[in-house]
């Protein structure tokens, strides 16, 4: 006899309640999701995609993989490690858009709660998977309905990645905080410069994010993390395949900065929490 065990996870066929199962979850209307050898579940429908590989391609995966795992993005984690929303025992957190699931993946083994990772790229939930096993990795579109209940989350992370506020707004629990990254002052400037692209408004960044999730969210803190660190060759390899702008610049500069040994440049970060507008905190 299977037993069922509760969780925030609902199907994305009928929105019924989502039920651990052995080796699959399932919902009281009979609809089956396989767990696959990694760990993850694809609770993506073939309507919800508009290709057939969305999300960032198994070569960005891994070079962003490598260049985590470098330690080139450490101070962040730490960063996200300390923050007072996370730091509660039994916390249930949603990253949409987690990539390879470093940042998640290092929350869970570090507290104990609900962890789930959500990504459109299966490369990368798979790998996800693969390392991380005390999260929940699933491969979703986080600009469409989310398979995940209502008010069931203490935070929700949105870090480099597309957001949607609506969904945020009704996946959060009535007090729980939204913690949104995107690039800071001067993030790579010195990799720009080189490969020849202008710097860009960054504040304008955080202020379109902010901005994107009112009136649903109000920001109730900012915070910028910035450092110098000193890449290595390879390392200067993975950022420019992981970073899709870098991309269309002039193939002469992508080979001058390629053949660097090193380059010392400005890891930022702006690191927003916002709280539901009306919410009970
Ligand atoms: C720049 S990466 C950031 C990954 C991770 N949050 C990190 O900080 O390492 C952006 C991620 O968003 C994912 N993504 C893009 N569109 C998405 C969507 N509609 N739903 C879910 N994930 C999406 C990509 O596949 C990619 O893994
Ligand atoms: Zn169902």
């Amino acid at each position: 006899m299977k037993t069922a065990q509760p969780i925030p996870l609902i199907c994305p066929v009928c929105r019924a309640p989502l039920s651990l199962l052995d080796r699959m979850y399932g919902c009281a209307n009979g609809h089956p999701f396989n767990i696959a050898k990694e760990g993850y579940v694809n609770l993506l429908l073939s309507h919800q995609r508009k290709s057939k590989h969305p999300g960032d391609d198994p070569d960005m995966v891994m070079a962003r993989r490598r260049f985590f795992d470098s330690g080139a993005f450490a101070p962040l984690s730490d960063r996200l490690s300390k923050s007072s929303a996370i730091n509660h025992k039994g916390v249930s957190i949603l990253d949409c858009g987690c990539g390879e699931g470093h940042l998640l993946g290092a929350l869970s083994e570090q507290y104990e709660g609900f962890f789930c990772g959500a990504d459109i790229s299966k490369k990368a939930v798979q790998i996800a998977a693969k390392r991380h096993k005390k999260a929940t990795w699933i491969v979703a579109n986080g600009m469409r309905e989310l398979p995940i209940a209502d008010s069931s989350m203490d935070v929700i992370l949105s870090m480099l990645a597309p957001r949607n506020p609506t969904e945020f707004d009704r996946i959060l629990k009535p007090d729980g905080a939204l913690i949104i990254g995107v690039p800071g002052p001067n993030h790579l400037i010195e990799l720009r410069k080189q490969l020849q692209f202008t710097s860009g408004n960054f504040k304008e960044k955080a202020d379109t994010a902010a901005g994107q999730c009112a009136p649903l969210f109000v920001e109730t803190d900012r915070e910028v993390l910035s450092y110098a660190y000193t890449l290595c060759k390879e390392q200067i390899a993975d950022l420019i395949q992981m970073t899709p702008i870098f991309w269309r610049s002039s193939p002469e500069s992508k080979s001058a900065a390629m053949h660097l040994e090193q380059l010392t440049i400005t890891i930022s970060f702006t690191l927003l929490t916002l709280h539901k507008a009306g919410g009970n905190r």
